[in-house]
């Protein structure tokens, strides 16, 4: 029985998203410039240790879900190994994983043994040449084949595709069309401006009423889901058809109200909300030799001084925004 921490709006804080790197085997245009992102020297990095001991930690303070992002996680050196250790930690009754496969299809087994439920794989078209130009690297063939691996071991998986305007947009009914016959949901994420190279909030050119709207002009029977309370998505599903489908307006629409988590960037940088630079970096406390007690009341305080609409706030700033996904990890 773990204590759950309301924050400072009456939230509960459940679910932590873990970043491990900042490094990534594709380049998404959406998410980081050709020439990469400046990679960050490991001594900057939370080392498993660090990261197990923080784990611990805030698992007393009532998180019990964490989702491991990157950058692309399986990137790290023995990045499995790390996930027993976490699987292993009293109080954490979750750990899930955010993937673009392509390393992902060798650990299967070993997600399965430690009980990994659920896997989120980025995917944001079904075609060859497209994936090329949205990612480019020509690594179609890996992903979609890990797409049914991990389908077929019996996980939950969510595919993630980022709508892009000119991009993938004629793949959206063919994404629809995979739920016919697997058990599988596809997301549709509105895109954000993280793509690390300075943009201002353009005009969201396929937002959730386009998105549907085409969803609709094959499928009018398109049938909304209850979603659960915390969901980033909103739900739907072709009757009849196995798997369901799901919109992120992560860029229309705000999720603060139930916002039940918390990030750590793979530099220790504690987000209490997505719009944050960071409150506090973990990193620098371990390293200065800080109890756990200690910790544990930082944390504490951090829960209870969280932006009510970090989101809202944003907005009405109207900053340039130079982050980069991979560094925010999602
Ligand atoms: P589930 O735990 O399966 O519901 O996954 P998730 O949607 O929380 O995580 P995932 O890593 O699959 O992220 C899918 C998309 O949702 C990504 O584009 C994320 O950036 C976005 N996302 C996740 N959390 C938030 C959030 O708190 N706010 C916003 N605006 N977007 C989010
Ligand atoms: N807008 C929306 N979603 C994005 N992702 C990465 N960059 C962006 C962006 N600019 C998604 C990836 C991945 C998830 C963690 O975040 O598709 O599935
Ligand atoms: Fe890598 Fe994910 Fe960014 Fe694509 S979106 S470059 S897979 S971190």
């Amino acid at each position: 029985t773990q204590n759950i921490i309301y924050d400072n709006h009456g939230r509960p804080i459940t679910y932590l998203r873990l970043a491990v790197t900042d490094r990534c085997n594709l380049r998404c245009f959406y998410c980081m410039p050709e020439e990469g992102v400046k990679y960050l020297h490991k001594s900057k990095l939370l080392t498993y240790e660090e990261m197990i001991r923080t784990v611990s930690v805030l698992s007393e303070l009532g998180i019990s879900k964490v989702r491991i992002t990157g950058g692309e996680p399986f990137v790290r050196h023995n990045m499995i190994d790390f996930m027993y250790q976490l699987s292993e930690i009293n109080g954490i009754d979750e750990l899930n994983i955010t993937t673009n496969g392509i390393l992902t299809g060798q650990y299967i087994r070993q997600m399965k043994e430690m009980g990994v439920r659920a896997v989120n794989l980025s995917l944001d078209t079904l075609d060859k040449k497209r994936f090329f130009e949205i990612t480019r690297r020509d690594e179609f063939d890996k992903v979609y084949d890990t797409l049914f691996q991990l389908i077929d071991a019996g996980f939950e998986v969510k595919v993630n595709a980022v709508v892009m305007d000119g991009k993938n947009t004629e793949d959206i009914l063919p994404l629809v069309g995979l739920t016919q016959n697997h058990n599988v949901s596809i997301r549709f994420i509105e895109e954000m401006p993280f793509n690390g190279e300075g943009n201002h909030y353009p005009k969201l050119a396929w937002n959730l009423h386009r998105i549907l709207a085409e969803i609709k002009s094959q499928y009018p029977d398109l049938q909304k889901l209850v979603d659960s309370p915390n969901s980033t998505s909103y739900n739907y599903q072709v009757p009849d058809f196995q798997g369901n489908i799901g919109v992120i307006a992560a860029f229309s629409r705000t999720f603060c109200g139930t916002c039940n988590r918390i990030r750590l960037t793979a530099t220790g940088d504690l987000k209490t909300c997505l719009y944050d630079e960071g409150v506090l970096n973990i990193r620098d406390l371990l390293r200065d030799g800080i109890t756990n007690e200690d910790l544990k009341s930082t944390f504490l305080q951090a829960f209870k001084n969280r932006p009510k609409d970090g989101f809202e706030a944003e907005r009405n700033r109207k900053s340039v925004i130079t982050e980069s996904m991979t560094t925010i990890g999602g």
